[in-house]
């Protein structure tokens, strides 16, 4: 009996070393409230533990000074690498000083962390072109290539404090003004300016509100809406409230074209049932191996994976990235890209 003890923990010594000894990693998500997160959080804390590190968790409810907290605590308990998708990107710079001076190693995730020499790497889909696929769907669905129009567009941003914002609108707008300039496209409201038409924290209750203004302000019976740029899910839910309010789903009125991101599952549900057009999809699974990746290069001492040493400057440095591939998921292809990659079942967008 005593032998087969002994093996067993000789066994467990073995495997213990191959593993990662249990070291602490750090891992701040923004919020619980927007579904992808959890999905983030949950494949970012699996993934870690099964290479065998000890994993600190924390949303902070979009409170900037919640998520400055955590990062202290994470700090103080000896974490070895933080991954961190900010509230705001330019607000941590104090605190990744003191993670600095303690040798943790700083990952953004998703996010750009902005204004600070402090982060070392960075990974996330490729932001910029979430934008231009949104902008080609628009440009397909309405057939502009063809020379189609004049076509009536709204356009939204995500919110002002988040550096990836910046880049969805100016990916799509890439592709969308030269059709304003054609004039194929027409912004009725005139609003076109990133800070007219960001939404703080990226919220649905003030996309409905800012959709609500538009339409009082310029659709009237006559001026019908062809198409909405928004830039993710939580903008497209309050924006398809907006228009159901405003009578739009019926044959006479049909929803405009409207783009998204994150394929939320209520925005998938939206899909099924022609209310949103599309939503960029970024396998959340795709990120987190890429990130666990990063981690175990660190915790070895090497340089952790990167494809893009020039995009991402955040005002203080160019910070070297990893940039994942995203899609578009619309209502004709969500089945093989949701479904069959087990991403979701068939139960979860019932
Ligand atoms: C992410 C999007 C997300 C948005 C709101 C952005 O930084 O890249 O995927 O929809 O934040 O949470």
């Amino acid at each position: 009996m005593k032998k087969v003890l002994l093996v067993v923990l000789a066994l467990m010594i073995v495997a213990g070393s191959a593993f990662a000894d249990g070291e602490l990693i750090g891992v701040a998500m923004p919020t619980q409230s927007l579904q992808r997160w959890n999905q983030d959080g949950a494949n970012m804390k699996a993934q870690l533990e099964a290479k065998g590190y000890r994993v600190d968790l924390q949303y902070a409810n979009n409170d900037i000074i919640t998520q400055i907290q955590q990062l202290e605590n994470m700090i103080t308990k000896g974490a070895k690498v933080l991954v961190i998708a900010s509230i705001d990107g330019s607000v941590l710079s104090d605190v990744l000083k003191k993670a600095k001076a303690s040798g943790i190693k700083v990952i953004a995730y998703d996010r750009l962390i902005m204004n600070t020499p402090d982060v070392d790497y960075y990974a996330t889909f490729d932001n910029f072109k979430v934008g231009v696929i949104q902008g080609r769907y628009i440009e397909s669905a309405l057939g502009l290539a063809q020379g189609k129009g004049p076509f009536n567009i709204e356009l939204f941003a995500g919110s002002p404090d988040d550096n990836n914002a910046v880049f969805f609108n100016k990916g799509a707008m890439s592709i969308l003004q030269p059709y304003l300039d054609k004039k194929q496209l027409v912004v009725p409201t005139n609003q076109t300016e990133f800070t007219t038409i960001a939404i703080q924290s990226w919220s649905s209750e003030k996309a409905q509100a800012r959709m609500d203004n538009l339409i009082a302000m310029k659709y009237s019976r006559k001026t019908v809406l062809h198409a909405v740029l928004s830039p993710n899910d939580s903008l497209a839910i309050g924006i398809v409230a907006s228009l159901k309010n405003a009578g739009y789903g019926t044959a006479k009125k049909p929803y405009p074209v409207l783009t998204g991101q994150d394929c939320d599952k209520a925005n998938v549900k939206a899909m099924i049932a022609g209310q949103q057009s599309m939503s960029i999809f970024k396998d959340t699974r795709t990120l987190a191996a890429q990130v666990v990746a990063m981690v175990e290069a660190i915790m070895k001492g090497k340089e952790a994976p990167v494809n893009d040493t020039k995009t991402y400057n955040n005002g203080v440095k160019v910070v070297p990235s990893y940039l994942c591939d995203p899609v578009y998921a619309d209502k004709f292809n969500f089945r093989t890209l949701l479904i069959d990659s087990g991403y979701y079942t068939e139960a979860d967008l019932q």
